[in-house]
């Protein structure tokens, strides 16, 4: 099979076979079941949180739920409004239209997008100059979900549209151990229990992550064991992939030894931090720093970026004095 169409069928399609996020998933499953009842479009959902936990998964099963169609977009491949148009126009009756990385729509593309929300039309400009007008235009009714890692970067009258707002929050270990008991029962991969929980402590909450180290240490398992999947074997192919007990990998590591090392600890600026370890202020901010701030290994203050002595304990490095 292809890895994209595997990867497609190791997403569960129904709310049932979702693991974790109770609280948004008791709630999607009553708007939904309520909007069916009424034969109409969900209302618009956000969905945000950090990367890897599930909103297009989410995504895709709201539109299955429903039984409509779902279509896939994201903020920076909408360029012009006239793309917008284009999509919104070719939705049938309670179709989902998912766009990810909402909060990276140009201005232009958001203003259609307002009156689609709220009334189901499209406001079309004719004409140039004194004599432009402006056309309405009906659109079927549809849901759009809209998901990003940053609710805080979405522009207030495009958060406001929004009737179902919901942060995903990291999986506890336990659920993820779940996530790849069922992930390996789809790869028809055999892992004990211990192992699945050993791979669930180092996925960082995340199971995009538990999912990709299921796929590393099975390659391990094969090669250098008999393919099933033991917690020694498990514990030694995240050692060699360079995962450490809490799931921290080179980059979280390189980053806090250098706040740590070269900035004392902090204060320090983001993009000073970034600069120094030679990554993208955005995935830091995106990526590393949400779990990093959650574990209390970073605390974000006015000035900056600080360490904890938590962090310095696990690195075995001393916690840097302020002369
Ligand atoms: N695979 C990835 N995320 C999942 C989830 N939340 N539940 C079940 N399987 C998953």
């Amino acid at each position: 099979m292809e890895d994209q169409q595997m990867e497609f069928s190791l997403r569960p399609r129904y709310l049932a076979e979702y693991i974790g996020q109770k609280q948004a998933k008791d709630n999607l499953k009553i708007y939904i079941e309520a909007a069916k009842m009424r034969n109409e479009a969900l209302d618009h959902v956000l969905l945000y949180g950090p990367p890897g936990l599930g909103k297009t998964t989410l995504s895709n099963i709201i539109a299955n739920e429903l039984g409509v169609n779902l279509r896939t977009t994201s903020g920076p491949a909408i360029e012009r409004p006239g793309d917008l148009a284009a999509i919104l126009t070719n939705l049938q009756e309670n179709d989902v239209l998912f766009i990810d990385e909402i909060h990276r729509l140009h201005r232009t593309v958001e203003e259609v997008l307002y009156p689609a929300m709220e009334d189901y039309a499209l406001d079309i400009i004719i004409g140039k100059g004194p004599s432009a007008r402006s056309v309405r235009l009906d659109l079927p009714p549809f849901t759009l979900i809209g998901a990003t890692t940053r609710a805080g970067l979405l522009s207030a009258p495009l958060r406001d549209r929004f009737g179902v707002v919901s942060r995903l929050e990291y999986y506890t270990v336990d659920e993820l151990a779940y996530i790849v008991s069922r992930t390996a029962d789809l790869l028809q991969v055999q892992i004990v229990g211990e192992a699945s929980r050993e791979i669930g402590m180092r996925s960082r909450g995340t199971p995009r992550i538990a999912n990709r180290l299921l796929k590393r240490v099975r390659d391990f398992a094969q090669v250098k064991g008999d393919g099933i999947i033991t917690v020694d074997i498990a514990r030694a192919a995240l050692i060699s992939i360079q995962v450490d007990p809490l799931g921290l990998d080179e980059i979280d590591h390189k980053m806090l030894r250098a706040i740590i090392l070269s900035f004392q600890g902090g204060p320090v600026g983001l993009d000073t931090i970034a600069a120094s370890i030679g990554e993208e202020s955005q995935t830091i901010e995106d990526v590393y720093e949400p779990y990093l701030l959650q574990i209390g290994f970073l605390q974000r203050t006015p000035r900056g970026r600080m360490i904890t002595a938590a962090a310095c304990k696990h690195l075995g490095l001393p916690m840097p004095s302020r002369s």
